[in-house]
């Protein structure tokens, strides 16, 4: 597999099907899984990320999108940001659904549309910010989802990834595994009414490559920079790449 491999799952196919239905079927509770499992740490993240790429916001003519957008958290602290509205997009119908009532409850407008992160309906050259936050795990291949990215950037156009790493073999690690692997599932299943999906986020952590190897990726797919900041004891990592 050259992305996400849910257990049991032998296709790209298969696994984006899979990825998409999981979503489906957690939506309308993964606002509050989220926050729980993390100890609310992912508004912190989410909030370094924009700080991270703030100067772009910043700029009057500035088109971002946020891939894999989810019920919009990311997308709305960058909206909170930016002088322009910064678009959305994702493959779950239900996960834009409750994006969609949140951006509305909060009366903002950002645009939002259904689409592949591997096959963005998007010209080439056409953004200066792609960010993506906890989505960039589960692309059934990681390299056409770089590759996109970055097609669609202009030139010195940024790509940041907000996503979950590998802590190592410290003792604070080994204690993150166990939460990850005993924990986590437990809590996940019981608040989100969906076993497979919590035992899946663990698992697909561990197969993920870890940060140095993603910058490595990011340069193989392109990217004149990669560099990458970890967070929280290394359990979260934010790449940004400059095309
Ligand atoms: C863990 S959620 C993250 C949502 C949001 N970015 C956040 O920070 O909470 C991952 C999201 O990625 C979306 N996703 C996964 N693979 C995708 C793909 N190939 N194309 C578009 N969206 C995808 C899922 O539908 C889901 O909404």
């Amino acid at each position: 597999m050259k992305g996400t491999a849910p257990a049991g799952i032998s296709t790209e196919q298969e696994a984006s099907r899979w990825v998409r239905g999981m979503f489906g079927r957690i939506a309308p509770r993964y606002d509050l899984a989220n926050h729980v499992l993390s100890l609310n740490l992912d508004r912190w993240w989410r909030a370094e990320t924009v700080k991270r790429v703030r100067q772009i916001l910043d700029r009057p003519d500035a088109r971002a999108l946020d891939l894999c957008c989810g019920t919009g958290d990311l997308l709305l602290a960058l909206q909170a940001q930016s002088t322009r509205p910064v678009m959305g997009s994702d493959f779950c119908h239900p996960m834009l659904t409750s994006a969609q009532e949140k951006i509305s409850r909060r009366r903002r407008s950002c645009p939002l549309f259904e689409a592949d992160a591997l096959a963005l309906p998007l010209p080439d050259c056409s953004l200066d910010l792609v960010t993506v936050a906890f989505g960039f795990r589960n692309l059934a291949d990681y390299r056409a989802g770089l590759t996109e990215m970055h097609r669609v950037l202009k030139p010195s156009g940024v790509a940041a990834i907000l996503e979950f790493s590998q802590p190592g073999n410290t003792a604070f690690g080994k204690l993150y595994g166990l939460y990850s692997r005993r924990v986590l599932p437990l809590i996940g299943a019981a608040l989100s009414g969906s076993r497979d999906a919590y035992a899946y986020l663990p698992e697909s952590i561990r197969k993920f490559p870890s940060a140095e190897d993603l910058a490595i990726r990011m340069r193989a797919a392109g990217f004149r920079t990669a560099e990458f900041f970890r967070m929280t004891g290394g359990t979260v990592a934010l790449h940004l790449g400059t095309k």
